[in-house]
């Protein structure tokens, strides 16, 4: 929110120096900050008789003010909600406006004392080879209080050898409404005792002292998951870590899912891994976290896609026929993909007793073979693995026969 008096009043400064000091003097009952809401009053104390008026707004408009008394005036102000401006003038004494003193001008602004900080937790963020580490804290900071807060958290460290002693530091947080601070710590350094506060015109409220072991805080970077190969059921998965850790967890799922299947507690072989029981030609999303021995779970990795490779469809095709004069036509259904395994080339047609084999498109699905009797005939979808041997099936052979014998 611009604050129309403190412009005016840096323009003013000039003027001043020529004409003289201000006609009055203003201020509130209540000070510059004010909680929401807040009713007070704001007076003006001229220097010189005059005809005092008040003003108000960042457009200043004229206020109907009460007398105090013989130098001063006031403006009971209610339910304040947002920042404002008053000033006072003497007024326009039409004679002489080259040597009128300047008016006086008070800017209130509004907002709340701050809410108890909640939520307060450390890690201690792991990174890269020497195992230097970074604490990170952050904490709630609550309702918005519309002015200016001072965040702060306040450390202190003890290390297990009593003799190095113990530090004490102040640092300062930002943000909302989530408050971060981050610092380093000694690798001697054991345990940290921390608190978080709050200060502003309004008030001031802190935390608990908190105590945090460092060990059960340490949280390594996520792994970075650099390759993952498949084969038709299952896929390795190779990642690199910055920092060695103990235990992994690898999460699955088919794409278009919506829940993740853990694979959970992974020993590690060489940062590299597997997962089982995977379906064909399927598109699977996986992720990787890792934990030190202690501590806690690091952030997931990215996310790496990968298609398991396919097989050969795992269904027979639902054939059916009709019978027109010299000839059959066979129909079939499209294999769902959860059974197709692969994308579908084409169609193998075979009529054994004709020694007759045919080929149909995959966007076809009906063909017409000639007429014959007592025949088998078998439909087989291909995919870049193959077909489903349907020879011995017996779900698939139809037997016009059984028409034809009527
Ligand atoms: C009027 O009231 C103001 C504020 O209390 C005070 O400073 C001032 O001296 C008073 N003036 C007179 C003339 O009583
Ligand atoms: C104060 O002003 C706000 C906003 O204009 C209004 O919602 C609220 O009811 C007022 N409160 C009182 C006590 O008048
Ligand atoms: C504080 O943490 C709890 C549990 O993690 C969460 O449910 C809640 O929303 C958090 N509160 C704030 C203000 O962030
Ligand atoms: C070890 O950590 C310190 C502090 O973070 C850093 O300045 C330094 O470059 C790191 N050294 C190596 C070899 O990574
Ligand atoms: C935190 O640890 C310090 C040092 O051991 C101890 O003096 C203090 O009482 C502990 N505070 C809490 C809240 O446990
Ligand atoms: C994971 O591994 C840890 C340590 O090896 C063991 O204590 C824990 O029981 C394991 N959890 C599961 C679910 O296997
Ligand atoms: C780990 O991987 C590296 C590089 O891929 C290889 O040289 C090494 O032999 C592997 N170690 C084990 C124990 O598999
Ligand atoms: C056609 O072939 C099937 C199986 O190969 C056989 O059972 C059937 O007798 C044959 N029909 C004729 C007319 O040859
Ligand atoms: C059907 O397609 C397969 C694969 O392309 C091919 O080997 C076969 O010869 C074709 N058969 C006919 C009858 O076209
Ligand atoms: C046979 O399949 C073709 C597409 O390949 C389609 O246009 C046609 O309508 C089908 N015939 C019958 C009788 O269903």
């Amino acid at each position: 929110m611009t604050l129309m008096w403190s412009i005016l009043t840096s323009l003013l400064l000039l003027l001043q120096s020529c004409t003289g000091d201000k006609s009055c003097e203003i201020w509130s009952s209540a000070g510059d900050v004010v909680q929401r809401g807040s009713t007070f009053r704001v007076y003006c104390t001229f220097r010189l008789k005059c005809k005092p008026s008040m003003y108000s707004g960042h457009k200043p408009r004229h206020q109907d003010h009460q007398t105090y008394n013989s130098s001063t005036i006031y403006l009971d102000v209610k339910n304040l909600t947002e920042d404002f401006t008053y000033s006072c003038d003497c007024g326009h004494d039409s004679s002489n406006t080259e040597n009128k003193p300047d008016s006086c001008g008070l800017d209130i602004f509004v907002g709340y004392p701050p809410d108890q900080p909640t939520n307060l937790s450390c890690i201690n963020h792991v990174s890269e080879q020497n195992l230097s580490s970074a604490v990170v804290c952050s904490w709630a900071s609550g309702r918005k209080t519309y002015i200016k807060n001072e965040q702060k958290l306040w450390v202190r460290t003890f290390t297990h050898d009593a003799l190095e002693g113990s530090e004490f530091f102040g640092l300062t947080a930002k943000g909302s409404p989530i408050v971060r601070a981050a610092f380093t710590v000694k690798s001697s350094v054991q345990v940290i005792s921390i608190q978080a506060s709050v200060t502003n015109p309004l008030g001031s409220a802190e935390t608990q002292e908190k105590n945090y072991s460092l060990s059960d805080i340490m949280m390594p970077p996520p792994p970075v998951l650099h390759q993952v190969d498949c084969s038709s059921r299952s896929c390795s998965i190779k990642m690199k870590e910055n920092v060695p850790t103990h235990h992994l967890d690898i999460n699955y799922k088919e794409e278009n899912e919506e829940h993740w299947t853990l694979n959970p507690n992974l020993t590690v072989i060489n940062v590299s891994t597997h997962v089982q029981s995977l379906q064909p030609y399927r598109t699977y999303h996986f992720r990787v976290r890792s934990k030190f021995r202690t501590g806690l779970w690091s952030d997931w990795s990215k996310t790496v896609s990968k298609r398991t490779q396919e097989e050969a469809p795992a269904r027979a095709l639902d054939v059916w026929y009709a019978v027109h004069r010299n000839s059959l036509r066979i129909y079939w259904k499209k294999l769902d993909i959860s059974v197709a395994q692969g994308h579908i080339l084409d169609y193998i047609i075979t009529v054994y007793n004709q020694s007759l084999t045919l080929n149909a498109s995959s966007d076809k699905q009906n063909i017409s073979v000639p007429f014959c009797s007592n025949c088998d005939i078998t439909v087989s979808a291909r995919n870049s693995r193959g077909a489903l041997l349907l020879l011995k099936s017996p779900s698939i052979p139809l037997e016009p026969k059984l028409f034809l014998c009527q």
